[in-house]
């Protein structure tokens, strides 16, 4: 089969590789029709270079047919619709009957000691094969696959693999009220939809804050309000002045570690991916290099003991907080991975009820053949070409 395969910074290819075959009982085989790239893969495309090995194939947002079962699946046949969450869990555990799906017990990585396995995702989530590719295999498919309806184009449900669970979460974890207010930073795919949900929830003051005009303009038009981060703007007294000059009830962070404008984070960011891979590794392990500056920000806008959400991937260990700050201002902090199958009940009848609330079928700027993946990850990074959403379509 085709797919897109890891070779270093920058530089993914379309190869040609082994189909997929059932391994244990509990797997699926789909036909991927559609596979989202997410502000996720670019973190493997820039940073995260040192946990990946060359041939690895990445994606895990993706929807299909299913081929095949292994004889412990039930819950799918070969030939239904279904999407795949990015985290791979297996419902029974402790922490999958928690809701806390990401951290399954059944695939945690205790080797790296991390939670649980994420398709095409690196050696500390399991190094399992992704699904930017014409073939997927399924682990824990009795419990992952999610059965969706015929009839609507595939941008209605691709996202329940991530995009919408994981901006539900977000929403979920800034404690908002309706009637309340909130800011997200970042307005990638993430963060446009976080406002998206929190609108759709009632919440009154929806604040969206992003440097690149077509993602800042994309979330206005939804009914948001929104800012552009400029270093001479005092964003802080504008985002005040607009909340009753207190400060949102909520911010979400949806940038993450790769944020724009952090001059020492930049610097980690460069020397680990200059340094041989099992160093650099290590550097990461032990070190600091997120580019703090969208947290900070959060933690800086946030009214005194409001809530800051943060949705975006963080990879150092020893990055500085204001601690001082967090404390004085009494701050909740909540974070992770999303845990999928926890919202997809809350979230199906605004995809199968009437109209389109989050507006998911017009989400995607960008419908692909998979052997354009290369040029839509350069877009994508670059942020060109209007290039918010990309579904490949093997
Ligand atoms: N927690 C999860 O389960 C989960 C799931 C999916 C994605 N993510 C993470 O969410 C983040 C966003 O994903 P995405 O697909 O929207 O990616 P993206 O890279 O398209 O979006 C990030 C946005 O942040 C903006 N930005 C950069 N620096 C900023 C700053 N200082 N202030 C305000 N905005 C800034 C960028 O211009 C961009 O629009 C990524 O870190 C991704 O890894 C997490
Ligand atoms: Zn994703
Ligand atoms: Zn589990």
């Amino acid at each position: 089969m085709r797919a897109v395969t890891w070779h270093g910074k920058r530089d993914v290819r379309v190869d040609t590789v082994p189909d997929p075959s059932l391994k244990e009982p509990t797997d699926a085989i789909i036909r991927v029709t559609s596979s989202g790239i997410c502000g996720s893969d670019l973190h493997l495309y820039e940073v995260l270079g040192p946990y990946l090995d060359v041939g690895d194939i990445l994606g895990h947002e993706p929807m299909g047919i299913v081929e095949e079962v292994g004889s412990g699946v039930t819950s799918v046949a070969a030939g239904d619709r279904v999407v795949i969450p990015f985290n791979i869990s297996c419902g029974h555990c402790f922490m999958c009957k928690e809701g806390l799906q990401s951290q399954c017990e059944t695939t945690q990585n205790r080797e790296f000691d991390k939670g649980g396995s994420l398709f095409g995702y690196t050696r500390l989530y399991g190094e399992v094969p992704g699904a930017q590719a014409e073939y997927l295999r399924v682990p824990q498919a009795q419990f992952g696959a999610i059965k969706v309806p015929e009839g609507p184009p595939d941008d209605r449900f691709v996202y329940l693999s991530d995009v919408l669970p994981t901006a539900w979460q977000a929403v979920e974890y800034s404690g908002v009220q309706p009637g309340g207010s909130l800011v997200v930073l970042g307005l990638g795919p993430i963060g446009d939809m976080c406002a998206r949900v929190a609108l759709q929830r009632g919440v009154d003051k929806v604040i969206g804050i992003d440097v690149v005009p077509e993602r800042i303009e994309r979330t206005r038009h939804f009914g948001a309000t929104t800012l552009a981060l400029d270093d001479d703007d005092d964003i802080t007294e504008t985002v005040r002045d607009i909340t009753g000059g207190r400060g949102p009830d909520a911010v979400i962070d949806a940038v993450g570690m790769e944020a724009h404008g952090a001059p020492i984070g930049k610097l980690a960011h460069q020397m680990t991916s200059l340094l041989p891979d099992s160093l650099a590794a290590k550097l990461m392990d032990r070190a600091g290099v997120d580019r703090l500056s969208a947290l900070h920000l959060a933690i800086e806008l946030v009214r005194r003991g409001g809530t800051v959400s943060i949705i975006g991937v963080y990879g150092g260990m020893t990055d500085p907080l204001p601690m001082m700050t967090l404390f004085d201002k009494q701050i909740t902090l909540r974070m992770g991975q999303a845990n999928v199958k926890r919202w997809v009940d809350d979230i199906m009848p605004l995809l199968t009820g009437a109209g389109d609330p989050l507006g998911v079928d017009a989400f995607a700027t960008h419908h692909m053949g998979l052997e354009q993946a290369p040029a839509a990850y350069d877009a994508f990074q670059r942020k060109a070409n209007g290039t918010v959403k990309v579904l490949l379509h093997p």
